[in-house]
């Protein structure tokens, strides 16, 4: 088939190139002209294992183009996704004056039957008004159709996930519409759920949600854990068995970053207090989450007393591993209190420097952990990278000033860095 897609971020390029990758024809808008020119170089903008070669190859045998142009992208495809960013306004609200823009541009250029499908992140009803706006902007017996198709996908891991979904959900009102996206995705063994539009869009924001609630339970369970002298690993272990449960997401830790969870909560939230409900239950798992990283700041300054001149090695900056995101990591919150301290920053990150460099003021960026180290007077873990899991802790030992490490990701065993002689502090789980 021929796809169009609108929006070269994240779920628009990872989009592009699978549905390149199961064999159709796609071309990949974007109407920021450097990023296109890079994109026809094969140069992601940003890191996610496997996407540079995937682009490279189906750019290269021609299932994949790039252009700046919805005009000819609309007349020569026979779907058109829409992928453009939903970002969140003051009020938590997200902004779809992006998907408006798109969606006229889309109706004028249309002269025989589309199917436009939201692909973004879109509040309840928003299919309604895409619907409109192409009824009153397209020309007169020009047939369409309007889908959700949800994505689900997890930075760092997005290939995997969109190949190998656990389920892809279709919001159609037209059988016209469902044999085409049944059609699009015939090769992907998940199960498919159809269902109304509306009901399609809230699957993502109150799936997200979940998702946000489930880790600042186990946060507050972790809390509790700690107060008693339980083990919140254990504890989730032990949970996570329940096959009602599952042991997903129940790491507990800094709390949930990044540019999905924290926005699509409060979407939710601002979506449902419009419809007259008020998600009390979301609210606090926002408050958990936003004290969590506050929790952490508390555990560094109990253990070097005085915050004040000390220097700390912070491991890890993007908002979770196999990524370069810092887009509502908790590292940037939790460098912020602790510079309001008066601590001295040395941060490394396998990936996420570059961009953090363009948003940490008076921060020493590290090559590696072993730089960071250096002469610091504990090492903080923010993210937990592989490399950091990896790291040769007796060397880490001699490179620090005190032996302290504190864990915000649970990344180690107590009994065995108490054991070599650390200090050791993590989260829900009380040292000996
Ligand atoms: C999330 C969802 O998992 C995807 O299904 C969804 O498609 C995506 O948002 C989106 O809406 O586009 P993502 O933001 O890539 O994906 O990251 P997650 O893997 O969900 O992690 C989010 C945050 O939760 C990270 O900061 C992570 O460190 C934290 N987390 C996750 C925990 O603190 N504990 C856990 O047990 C799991």
């Amino acid at each position: 088939m021929k796809i169009a897609i609108i929006g070269t971020g994240y779920v628009g390029l990872v989009t592009g190139a699978c549905f390149a990758e199961l064999k159709h024809r796609v071309v990949c808008v974007d109407n920021d002209a450097s990023k296109v020119r890079a994109l026809k170089m094969f140069k992601v903008p940003f890191y996610e294992p496997g996407l540079e070669e995937m682009v490279r190859r189906h750019a290269r045998n021609g299932r994949l183009s790039f252009s700046t142009q919805i005009s000819s992208a609309v007349k020569n495809s026979d779907v058109i996704f829409i992928a453009v960013g939903t970002p969140p306004k003051e009020n938590g609200e997200a902004d779809l004056t992006g998907i408006e823009s798109v969606v006229r541009a889309i109706a004028t250029s249309m002269h025989s039957y589309r199917l436009i499908v939201e692909k973004s992140t879109v509040p309840v009803d928003t299919g309604r008004r895409v619907q409109h706006t192409i009824e009153t902007n397209k020309a007169k017996n020009v047939p369409f159709d309007v889908a959700s198709n949800p994505e689900f996908l997890r930075e760092g891991q997005a290939i995997h996930d969109f190949l190998h979904p656990d389920r892809i959900v279709i919001g159609v009102e037209s059988a016209r519409a469902e044999k085409i996206l049944r059609q699009l995705y015939a090769d992907i063994p998940a199960p498919l759920i159809v269902t109304d539009i509306k009901s399609a869009e809230l699957i993502k924001h109150a799936s997200n949600s979940f998702l946000a609630l489930k880790i600042s339970y186990i946060n507050a369970v972790a809390r509790v854990c700690e107060a008693a002298g339980a083990d919140v690993e254990r504890v989730a272990e032990g949970m996570g068995l329940d096959g009602r449960i599952g042991r997903t997401f129940l790491d507990a830790g800094i709390g949930f970053g990044g540019f999905c969870l924290p926005k699509d909560l409060d979407a939710f939230v601002g979506i449902s207090q419009k419809l007259g409900y008020d998600f009390g239950l979301l609210k606090e798992a926002k408050k958990i989450n936003e004290s969590q990283k506050e929790l952490f700041v508390r555990k560094i300054e109990n253990r070097l007393w005085n915050i004040k001149n000390k220097t700390i090695a912070v491991c890890g900056l993007s908002f979770k591993p196999n990524t370069d995101d810092m887009r509502f990591a908790p590292s940037v919150d939790i460098i912020a209190l602790l510079q309001q301290l008066g601590a001295r920053i040395r941060a490394c990150d396998p990936q996420a420097t570059k961009k953090a460099k363009g948003l940490l003021k008076d921060v020493v960026f590290c090559r590696d952990v072993y730089e960071a180290a250096r002469g610091s007077d504990c090492l903080i873990i923010v993210t937990e990278w592989n490399e950091f899991k990896e790291m040769d802790l007796k060397r880490i030992k001699k490179l620090l000033k005190q032996p302290i490490i504190i864990d915000g990701r649970n990344i180690f065993d107590p009994a065995l860095l108490e054991a070599m002689g650390f200090s050791y502090v993590c989260i829900g789980r009380t040292s000996k």
